[in-house]
């Protein structure tokens, strides 16, 4: 079969590079795709939010699953687009793909439904934000509505910075039409954790357990990026824990989506806080995280194929995920400067050298080629990936590829993985 792959990021490269072992797959197309994504599938020149472009190509090819990795092209109605033409394709549609376009949407699903989430309130007024924020007093969190490639939510102190934040997201529109709207919401104490779960839109399949990391520098200092690293399994959620957020959180939000309309096919991204074994959700997201998905697919023994065809079909029945025992850690090399402004076209040297490490893999992020040399595109540049017998073994073996590696102002944290070994 023929597949199509939606993205270029270091998620689409692992989500690639997974599906080319399957025996089910005779040739795999990435739109943009990138350098590392070349070297397994062929990359095609159109934009993720290039609806009627992409969908062009996959008919002409006769795509028989498209999979989408990015939100944007899912929060545009993507899946909504290739169904109407009786197209194959893995990912919510646009009502559905709410979940993560609108931080409100996502918050009155929750409340509706009882999933355990942070006390909120959502303005469409500065004035209503503000007095909100002085009753509830600081910490507090703001967070624009809408999609704001994670740089809308700001985590305050004091009152006059969740203020300021109110101001530069609805007066100053920081982020245009997302900040229509601000949810303003209780600060939430605890470790994070990524729990994500396949859904044919009423059964769920649970993945492992995973961690993101991210701010931007060791021991979480600094401004917030995409995430720096992320490792599976994360041993913050328990056996125990595990069962529960998927009884109290992953089931009623599948269940409130159907009864609200809105069914939920896809994969479905928890972000928690989990607070001396007390889980609270942050977030959804209607995709696979970036870069949780690299240790994840790492780690995943069954065959990926099956599973998206079975939730884009809408049957998961009989579907099981089997996991490698080994752990996995995904350390992110990013450019110098990120998550602010950084040069690019850097030469990227010892990328060979890496590829001769065993149980190893580097997942190409923001990368491109320039005369035969592949250089530094994006901020998150690539996400090197370590499998070990235990968290601590692939710390090292991820490390082991991160100091092959190097450019111009390189940079990366020294601690991802580094509180899976303090539990
Ligand atoms: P979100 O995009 O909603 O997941 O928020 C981005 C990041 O902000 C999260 O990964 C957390 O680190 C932080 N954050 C969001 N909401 C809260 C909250 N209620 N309490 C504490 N931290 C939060
Ligand atoms: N790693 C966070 C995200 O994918 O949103």
């Amino acid at each position: 079969m023929k597949i199509l792959v939606i993205g270029g990021g270091g998620r689409e490269h692992a989500l690639v590079w997974k599906m080319a072992q399957s025996p089910l797959v005779d040739k795999i197309y990435c739109a943009p795709g990138n350098p590392g994504i070349a070297a397994l599938a062929e990359c095609v020149d159109l934009a993720v939010d290039d609806l009627d472009g992409l969908l062009s190509f996959a008919t002409a090819r006769q795509i028989d699953l498209t999979v989408v990795g990015p939100e944007l092209p899912l929060t545009l109605g993507i899946v909504d687009q290739f169904e109407a033409a009786g197209r194959l394709i893995f990912g919510p549609s646009k009502l559905a793909a709410q979940l993560e376009g609108s931080k409100a949407f996502c918050k009155d699903i929750m409340a509706k439904y009882g999933v355990p989430t942070a006390a909120y309130g959502t303005f469409s007024e500065r004035d209503d934000a503000v007095a909100f924020i002085n009753k509830l007093g600081a910490p507090i969190v703001v967070k624009a509505d809408g999609l704001a490639a994670g740089k809308g939510v700001v985590v305050a102190r004091d009152i006059a910075e969740a203020i300021a934040a109110v101001d530069h997201i609805m007066l100053d529109k920081a982020f245009g039409a997302a900040g229509e709207k601000v949810v303003v919401e209780e600060f939430l104490n605890g470790e994070e954790a990524s729990f994500l779960a396949f859904t044919d839109g009423e059964r769920v399949l649970p993945l492992a357990s995973s961690q993101d990391h991210k701010p931007v520098f060791d021991n979480d200092q600094g401004p917030n990026t995409g995430g720096m690293g992320a490792y599976s399994p994360a041993p913050v959620v328990t056996a125990a824990l595990y069962d529960e957020i998927v009884e109290t959180v992953i089931k009623p939000v599948v269940r409130g989506m159907a009864a609200e309309g809105c069914t939920y096919r896809g994969v479905l991204y928890a972000g928690l806080m989990i607070d001396d074994g007390k889980i609270g959700v942050l977030e959804f997201n209607a995709r696979f995280g970036d870069p949780e998905a690299q240790p994840l697919l790492s780690r995943l023994k069954s065959d990926l194929v099956p599973v998206l065809m079975a939730c884009a079909r809408g049957d998961l029945s009989g579907q099981v995920l089997e996991w490698h025992e080994q752990a996995a850690v995904c350390v992110v090399m990013a450019s110098g400067g990120y998550p602010g402004d950084f040069a690019k076209g850097l030469p990227i040297s010892g990328l060979d050298a890496a590829a001769k490490i065993d149980e190893l893999m580097v997942f190409h992020a923001g990368t491109t080629e320039r005369d035969g040399q592949v250089v530094n595109q994006g901020g998150r540049v690539l996400g090197v990936t370590g499998r070990g017998a235990t968290v601590a073994a692939a710390i090292a073996k991820a490390y082991e590829g991160v100091h092959a590696i190097s450019w111009e102002g390189a940079h990366y944290r020294t601690d991802i993985g580094a509180k899976a070994l303090r539990l």
